[in-house]
């Protein structure tokens, strides 16, 4: 951690402050860091809007604290959505819920629903009691501009946003040090706005599974159709790195990087299978063959790799298991070229 950045309710409280003057600041969670604003100072959350890039029809998450009144986020907190929150919450799970009328529409791009999330992560608990004594809401997409790699450390939305009162150009007003996020991967998202018609909705996998949800629910969630609400991560090209990445099977891998060092391309690798890569890769690195601990390093990793000057980053693709679903969908999304790229390269 960064010791001029190290939370202590000295600087927590002065971080809800700037939140409360409608400042942007940025806070770690579990899953990601987080790019927070007032969610009901408009203002402020046109402010993430342009300082992301991102367009004002993604809706942002809303986080509250712990025992927050939900009655004043959303118009109804339906059976199902308080199961939800006795078996996960605090912890990496969106509701999406129909909005309340006084909510500003434009923390939900527009969309008469709202997200809303309690992060289980110290830091962001004791920034949600401070900020408005625990009655705000925190609006807060992933600390990074819009279609990049999400930040798992400090140092990430730093080098995203540069440093605030020392690049004046920085949009933060400051970054609160929560240490490296635990998860990894942003929260599983799950649609519970529109039950009559479509019943539960995964929109986004991550940590908590479908499996999970059905334990608690009695049923598997429904995944998404087309008219369901926008998700910014859901677009093709999300989590991407500036080196293009391949995503490729175990099986494949020996010989596309031979070919590829016969035209002599400089490659990274990020693999889980030991051993099994005597490779020709001028980087590598192993990740761990738990989908936990791969998750968990990540973004780390892909932004790591993103520094050596390589061509291009070769991901050996993980199992299609369920554990292995919220990083999946994430290098589908980082790698949602993969075949443009290597026939470039080849
Ligand atoms: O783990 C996370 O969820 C992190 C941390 C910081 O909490 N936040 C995060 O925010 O990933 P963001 O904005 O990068 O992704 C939030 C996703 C977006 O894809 C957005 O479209 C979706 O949640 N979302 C938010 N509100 C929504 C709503 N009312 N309806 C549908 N989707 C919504
Ligand atoms: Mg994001």
């Amino acid at each position: 951690m960064n010791p001029g950045l190290y939370p202590n309710s000295e600087r927590i409280l002065a971080a809800a402050a700037l939140l409360e003057e409608g400042r942007l600041v940025a806070f770690p969670t579990e899953t990601v860091y987080g790019l927070g604003a007032d969610a009901e100072n408009p203002d402020a959350v046109r402010a993430i809007f342009a300082a992301k890039g991102r367009p004002a029809n993604h809706p942002l998450i809303v986080h509250v604290a712990r025992n927050a009144d939900l009655q004043h986020w959303a118009r109804e907190i339906p059976t199902q959505a308080q199961q939800l929150i006795d078996a996960f919450w605090p912890g990496p799970l969106t509701l999406i819920f129909s909005r309340a009328s006084h909510v500003p529409a434009v923390v939900a791009g527009g969309q008469n629903s709202v997200g809303l999330r309690c992060p289980s992560h110290p830091v962001a608990q004791a920034l949600l009691a401070a900020f408005k004594h625990g009655h705000g809401g925190i609006a807060g997409p992933s600390a990074n501009r819009f279609g990049h790699v999400s930040p798992t450390t400090a140092q990430h939305v730093i080098d995203e946003f540069g440093m605030p009162g020392v690049n004046s150009e920085s949009p933060l007003a400051c970054v609160i040090d929560g240490g490296q996020s635990e998860v990894g991967i942003e929260s599983t998202i799950i649609d519970l706005s529109r039950l009559s018609t479509h019943g539960t909705v995964l929109l986004r996998p991550g940590r908590i599974s479908p499996v999970q949800i059905a334990e608690v629910l009695g049923d598997m969630p429904a995944t998404p159709d087309r008219a369901a609400p926008r998700v910014s991560g859901s677009l093709d090209a999300h989590y991407t790195p500036d080196t293009p990445v391949a995503l490729v099977t175990t099986e494949q891998l020996p010989a596309l990087m031979q070919r590829l060092s016969v035209h002599g391309r400089r490659c990274a690798l990020m693999y889980y299978t030991q051993g099994a890569m005597n490779s020709e890769a001028a980087v590598r690195l192993l990740l761990s063959a738990d989908p936990q601990a791969y998750a968990h390093a990540l973004y780390a990793t892909l932004r790591m790799l993103d520094m050596k000057a390589c061509e291009l980053i070769l991901v050996e693709q993980p199992p299609q298991d369920e554990g292995w679903q919220g990083v999946n969908d994430r290098l589908r999304r980082a790698a949602f070229d993969s075949a443009g790229v290597l026939e470039r390269l080849l």
